[in-house]
């Protein structure tokens, strides 16, 4: 018996065989084999929302989920978050390695240059109610913008790929900000191609009549530093979307509408929106403990805590904990944070959490920032996706130069009837 492998047995036959060990992975196509009839179909792996089946080959990001830690391409996210920039960062995601001088140069150049949206997409976004949700918006000009680059259907094309990614991370926060102002019934502001990602990301948004948007360096580094933190998680829900869509060869921007989607949703991105209702539902501290009662009874969830991979304290709620400080030296301090610390402090202390594993997510301090910001709640999954960009983008890239990935194609436990005659009308129940 080989020893990097894995030894099955059917108790219903006594059948065994023996499956190769790769990676401490196995494939399951082998327990096909394992019948109790000639025609049965044969095993399968059950496994509903992929608890435990890795769907894919990766060398983009690493979390240890039980030691808290977060690389990306290797390199620890703390790192990254006090050294790097957003757009080093999506290079990294995207590439593999840090840019040189050069690289980063013509990187930054093309995707400051990209940062225009067509005006007939602006038109597209004037046609949505005031109180239309961003994330709503986003999702639909994102689909839209498939629409004006037919040529980006050519995906094994490296070239026209490229050209895509430049487009996508360059105007995603276009896009985002149109949505925003147009919320608002304020006038577009255009691309600044002097300002930063993040400085630029600012100016789109809040710049009024003055004539040059003078951007806060403090709060351009915590933009550009959150956007660093959201880069990418792995085979989060919305990769696994944008992988998922882009096995099917549909185009990145339809795949990319899809993943932001799945984004959208509150046990994804959508969490942090919910944190701050909670934490204004709650009203004041005195009132936690009733919350948590709710929480422990099943009644509610703890919006911002636990997470399928994170058995210990997200390494990026203690990065945005600390940025939380310096954000509120410029802004005042936001008084929910005072709310969110106490939540914290119960919940870690109580049986519930403790035996479950459940420690703040990303989410949970996110908002609290943003809100100092001034950022609308409703936008704050669009900030979550504008970071995500590059990692929705860097796992569709692998997945199309993986020559072990095929359309994903999931199978069923089929429960249902089996065959039977077709009932008129006049003989149902
Ligand atoms: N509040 C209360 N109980 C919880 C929570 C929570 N936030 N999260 C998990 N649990 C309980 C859950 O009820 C279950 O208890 P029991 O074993 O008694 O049935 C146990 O903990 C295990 O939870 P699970 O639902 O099996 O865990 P999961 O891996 O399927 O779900 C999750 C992960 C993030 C969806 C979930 O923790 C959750 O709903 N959290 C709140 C929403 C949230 O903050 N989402 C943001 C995630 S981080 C950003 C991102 O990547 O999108």
């Amino acid at each position: 018996m080989g020893a990097n492998t894995l030894t099955v047995t059917d108790n219903r036959t006594g059948k065994t065989i023996e499956i190769p060990i790769e990676n401490d992975t196995f494939d399951p196509m082998p327990v096909r084999q394992m019948k109790v009839n000639a025609d049965d179909f044969g095993m399968m792996s059950y496994d509903p929302s992929y608890r435990n089946t890795a769907s894919c080959k990766s060398k983009i990001t690493f979390i240890d989920g039980d030691k808290g830690i977060l690389l990306y391409r290797g390199y620890p996210i703390e790192q990254l978050a006090e050294k790097s920039t957003y757009l080093e960062v999506a290079y990294l995601l995207l590439f593999g390695e840090l840019p040189n001088k050069k690289q980063l140069d013509d990187w930054v150049f093309q995707i400051t240059h990209h940062r225009m949206i067509h005006e007939t997409i602006r038109g597209f976004i004037d046609g949505f109610h005031h109180d239309a949700h961003p994330m709503g918006m986003l999702i639909s000009s994102l689909a839209a913008m498939s629409t004006f680059y037919p040529e980006a259907k050519q995906i094994h094309d490296p070239e026209v790929r490229k050209m895509q990614i430049y487009r996508l991370i360059a105007k995603i926060p276009t896009l985002a900000a149109f949505s925003y102002r147009h919320s608002f019934g304020l006038p577009y502001s255009y691309p600044d191609d002097e300002l930063s990602y993040a400085g630029n990301f600012l100016n789109m948004l809040f710049k009024m009549n003055e004539l040059k948007y003078k951007v806060n360096p403090v709060l351009e580094k915590a933009m550009d530093v959150l956007f660093i933190l959201h880069a990418d998680h792995e085979q989060n829900c919305s990769s696994t979307t944008m992988r998922t869509v882009g096995s099917a060869h549909a185009d990145p921007y339809s795949s990319m509408a899809a993943a932001a989607a799945a984004l959208y949703g509150p046990l994804h991105g959508g969490a942090n929106e919910e944190v701050l209702r909670m934490l204004r539902q709650i009203g004041s501290k005195d009132k936690i403990p009733e919350y948590i009662k709710r929480v422990k009874a099943g009644e509610v969830l703890l919006m911002g805590f636990g997470h399928r991979v994170y058995k210990n304290y997200d390494p990026r709620a203690k990065i945005i904990k600390n940025i939380a400080e310096q954000v509120f030296e410029v802004t005042g301090k936001n008084p929910l944070l005072e709310m969110a610390i106490e939540l914290e402090r119960i919940a870690l202390q109580d049986d519930y959490f403790v035996k479950r594993k459940l420690y703040p997510n990303v989410d949970f301090y996110s908002g609290i920032i943003y809100e100092a910001m001034k950022f609308p709640a409703e936008i704050f999954t669009v900030l979550f996706a504008i970071g995500r960009t590059s990692g929705w983008l860097a796992q569709w890239q692998e997945l199309l130069t993986d020559p072990e990935q095929k359309i994903s194609r999931p199978r069923q436990v089929y429960l249902g009837p089996s065959t039977r005659d077709f009932v008129p009308m006049d003989k149902r129940k």
